[in-house]
């Protein structure tokens, strides 16, 4: 039975609009009812109180049965690629790798030559990176694809003049951080993008590949979509490269993901649709895209911070577990608390430092700063927040301490919750340990994502938390580990071009 919402009595508060357009307002009627002591012990309160292993517990339970109800009829999660086999380590070539992520694109050549006892096979021979910021996550339809083939084009270029040829061919492989309905390894139908892009708009169920191949085309660029991978797929078989054991993944950045090799018997009768004789053939185990960002709802206890959050999204409930523990998420978390205490209880003065009243703006990159900055000062914390954010005064000591605080509050809940849909995850998906019997298959998660790889301390936090719930289903220790995967989309994609022939 679904947990119900945490739900507190909401503060009276002037409404976050028009009276912050400007830096340094000062907000005269803010009503100094409470203190900033109060606030800070009720934000503490708030985001731990959800966070005791027991509880996490019954939220991993309950968060098990939409997963299983999802693998046998959404179509929305639990998505299964075409892909049926793992590669083998052993797959060469040239390929060119499009990693669509929510904050970066990146176009890279990369050569896999084979593991060997020396090295993993896998080598990246040129990269480019370009920012997607909100202008380009604002391009409808197909321009946003057409801004891809222009970088494309520019690399194609560069590989022309590498290898002393003109306009030579190459085989593309594409990981796609959006959910996609795969309707062969190298098609797949466009599914509504989250992470406030737009490009979906008015081409929901057009075949990703061929809008990306239209704006190559445009360009007279002689390369071919040759596999379509989810960005979860694309660590999954990047690490599976290196390690055949592998069968599950775990991507935390912008936003967040997971990926599973599972028998084609955990899957509802409808769940493949139409697929070719010779793949039921052939297929006994699939790699499943589970959407993860999308579950939770009802079930994983919310502030009125997050509600908000919610409310003034582009895609309310579109996915709930994503607004409470990734990147793009996090900071805007913490945004809403300090506007808060900013107008109601008069922190810095009431003064609204510059941007801090813009949706957004309030980068993660400066949450993690304040969790690294060890000083007593803070001083280099406050450096990042107040280039980012200036103010008219730099904020007093106790100021700093209580956005630390938040942002510890705030970054520690999304590693429990994260360990909490890890091990729900966990549990379905061993579908090779007799739990009852209390008997585990040690189990590796790849990983990926900014969040795991730079945020300070949160894949450490997230494994912790996952040894206690692992502990609480009786494995020991060790079970399950979660196992940075270098480089995954890039190499991912260039793997899955290689797995299709
Ligand atoms: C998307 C997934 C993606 C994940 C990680 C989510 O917002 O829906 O498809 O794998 O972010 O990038």
């Amino acid at each position: 039975m679904p947990v119900a919402t945490l739900t507190l009595p909401h503060v009276s508060q002037p409404p976050l609009t028009t009276k912050y357009k400007r830096p340094h307002h000062v907000i005269h009627h803010a009503p100094p009812y409470k203190s900033m002591e109060e606030l800070a012990a009720e934000v503490k309160k708030l985001f731990e109180k959800p966070l005791a292993d027991k509880r996490l517990f019954d939220l991993s339970s309950q968060l098990q049965v939409q997963y299983r109800e999802s693998l046998q009829c959404s179509t929305i999660s639990m998505l299964p690629s075409f892909q049926h086999t793992l590669p083998t380590g052993q797959e060469q070539g040239d390929f060119l790798a499009l990693d669509v992520g929510g904050s970066t694109f990146r176009v890279a050549l990369i050569r896999l030559c084979g593991k060997k006892d020396d090295s993993d096979g896998l080598q990246v021979r040129r990269v480019r990176s370009y920012a997607i910021d909100e202008a380009i996550r604002d391009l409808p339809g197909q321009a946003f694809f057409d801004w891809m083939a222009q970088r494309i084009g520019d690399m194609a270029t560069e590989y022309s003049y590498i290898t002393g040829t003109t306009n030579a061919f190459l085989r593309m492989g594409l990981a796609w951080s959006f959910p996609v309905e795969q309707t062969s390894s190298s098609t797949g139908k466009l599914l509504a993008m989250g992470k406030g892009f737009r490009a979906s708009q008015g081409l929901e169920g057009e075949d990703v590949g061929e809008l990306v191949m239209r704006g190559c085309r445009a360009r007279g660029l002689n390369v071919a979509i040759c596999a379509i991978v989810n960005d979860s797929a694309a660590t999954l078989l990047s690490q599976a490269y290196r390690d055949p054991a592998t069968r599950m993944s775990l991507i935390l950045g912008t936003g967040v993901n997971a990926a599973v090799y599972l028998p084609l018997s955990a899957l509802g009768p409808g769940k493949l649709g139409e697929r070719p004789d010779k793949w039921h053939a052939a297929a006994k185990s699939v790699v499943v895209n589970t959407e993860l960002s999308m579950f939770g709802k009802e079930i994983m206890p919310t502030t009125r911070w997050d509600e908000e959050l919610n409310l003034r999204h582009k895609m309310p409930n579109y996915q709930p577990l994503e607004y409470l523990i990734t990147g793009r998420y996090l900071g805007e978390i913490v945004r809403l608390v300090l506007l808060e205490a900013i107008t109601t209880r008069g922190l810095f003065a009431g003064y609204v430092p510059e941007h801090l009243d813009e949706a957004y703006a309030f980068d993660t990159r400066i949450v993690g700063a304040f969790e690294s900055d060890r000083s007593e000062g803070l001083e280099s914390a406050q450096a990042a927040f107040m280039a980012a954010h200036p103010m008219l005064s730099p904020p007093t000591l106790a100021e700093l301490n209580f956005i630390r605080d938040v942002a510890k509050l705030v970054s520690r809940r999304a590693s429990a919750y994260l360990a909490t849909a890890l091990h729900a995850f966990w549990v379905v998906s061993s579908w090779n340990s007799d739990h009852q019997a209390g008997k585990f298959e040690r189990t590796t998660i790849a990983c990926d994502g900014s969040l795991m790889e730079k945020y300070p301390g949160f894949r450490k936090a997230t494994q912790r938390c996952l040894d206690r719930l692992c502990a609480l289903s009786g494995a020991e220790t060790g079970t399950v580990t979660l196992q940075m995967a270098p480089e995954s989309s890039i190499f991912g994609a260039a793997v899955a071009v290689s797995c299709n022939g």
